[in-house]
């Protein structure tokens, strides 16, 4: 959902937070991986297996892709993902690693990878369970096919069926521009100060604009997201955090806790100087509104109309859905009320 929205009036705000609380427990009961954005995906792979059976696919430093299709080879699935991000909102860029834990199902010589506009510094790949890849960090070859926006991981020796395999990978890009991936957006303060913040919208498949992944929604996977930051600013993910380390240089550094198994189109982070305001609907379930300075007048409104839309949802649904459902979902809901009045939730 990308939810970019103009709006002046309270009736679209009113309109906006219906929208988006439904969202919200939409996606909690994870009926939206299964429907929508699944259907766009099903619908696109169709027919794009290559036209020509013959053609070869060509790497962007001219050696064959052993990969020929849209959608990506499923002998690789990915289990958990430690994602560390340090955004620069001076320089407008970000340096990135991951170790993604991946379990191969089926003997492969290669890891296919969505990945959109970042720049691949290495990556290496280390396991466990597999003996030939005890010793840490054997250094993997890259290869980059952006008609697709897949990268492929060429391992040495041929990955076991059955055996649990870590990809680590270091990157770095720009923030993007305009409204998708993790990109930056700007705001002015009351004494007329430009500022700039980060932020993400990984619907439905921008997720690979910010860190190389299985980007389809099927793929779902456990993770932890370590942000890194400056004093003045903030930093919100999809879970609470754990704890912020002080690193030297007075840089500081927030640890989530790992999320639930889910898609990479939910994953969530933002960094900013927002304020906030919290409350608790009657059901247990904490909202709180983030906001710039400029736009603080709303936030109470909009927090006195998230909680009673948030009461009135939960009875609704109380009556249309089994309870246990939505009983097992005590989320904090976040309403991120951005620049120009666009404003989307966040749930921890
Ligand atoms: C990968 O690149 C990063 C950033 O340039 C560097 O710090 C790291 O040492 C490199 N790792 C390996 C294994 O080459
Ligand atoms: C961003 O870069 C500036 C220098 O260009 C530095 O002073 C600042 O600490 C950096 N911030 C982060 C979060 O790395
Ligand atoms: C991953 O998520 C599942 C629930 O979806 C949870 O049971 C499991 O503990 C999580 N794994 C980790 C490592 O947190």
């Amino acid at each position: 959902m990308d939810l970019v929205f103009h709006n002046s009036a309270m009736v679209n705000i009113h309109g906006k937070l219906i929208f988006n609380i439904y969202i919200v427990f939409y996606c909690s009961a994870i009926i939206l991986p299964h429907t929508c954005i699944c259907s766009q995906f099903t619908s696109s792979s169709n027919g794009q297996h290559n036209k020509d059976p013959g053609a070869f696919t060509v790497a962007t430093n001219g050696e064959p892709f052993p990969w020929h299709e849209l959608r990506l080879p499923t002998k690789v699935v990915p289990l958990h993902y430690d994602l560390f991000i340090h955004p620069n909102l001076t320089s407008l860029n970000f340096v990135a690693s991951e170790k993604i834990e991946v379990l191969v199902r089926e003997t492969t010589q290669f890891i296919i990878l969505h990945s959109n506009g970042l720049d691949i510094m290495n990556a290496t790949l280390q396991s466990e369970e597999d003996l030939r890849y005890r010793k840490s960090g054997k250094k993997l070859t890259v290869l980059s096919y952006p008609a697709h926006q897949q990268i492929a991981l060429l391992v040495p020796e041929k990955l076991m069926a059955d055996l649990r395999y870590s990809v680590a990978i270091d990157f770095q890009a720009k923030l993007a521009d305009g409204f998708e991936g993790f990109y930056k957006s700007t705001y002015r303060t009351l004494g007329g100060e430009t500022r700039t913040i980060a932020v993400m919208d990984f619907e439905p498949t921008q997720a690979r604009m910010a860190f190389p992944c299985f980007d389809e929604p099927l793929f779902k996977a456990n993770f932890s997201i370590k942000i890194r930051r400056e004093s003045r600013h903030i930093a919100l993910s999809n879970m609470p955090k754990v704890k912020t380390i002080e690193l030297e240089g007075g840089l500081l550094e927030d640890h989530f806790e790992t999320t639930v198994k889910m898609s990479t189109y939910l994953v969530a982070y933002i960094v900013c100087d927002f304020d906030s305001v919290s409350g608790t609907a009657s059901s247990g379930v904490k909202v709180s509104i983030y906001a710039s300075p400029d736009k603080w007048s709303q936030t109470h409104y909009a927090l006195e109309a998230s909680l009673k839309l948030l009461d009135f949802y939960e009875n609704y649904f109380d009556i249309h859905y089994p309870l246990p459902k939505l009983g097992r979902f005590k989320f904090h809901i976040i309403v991120f009320i951005r620049t120009c009045f666009d404003f989307f939730p966040l749930y921890m």
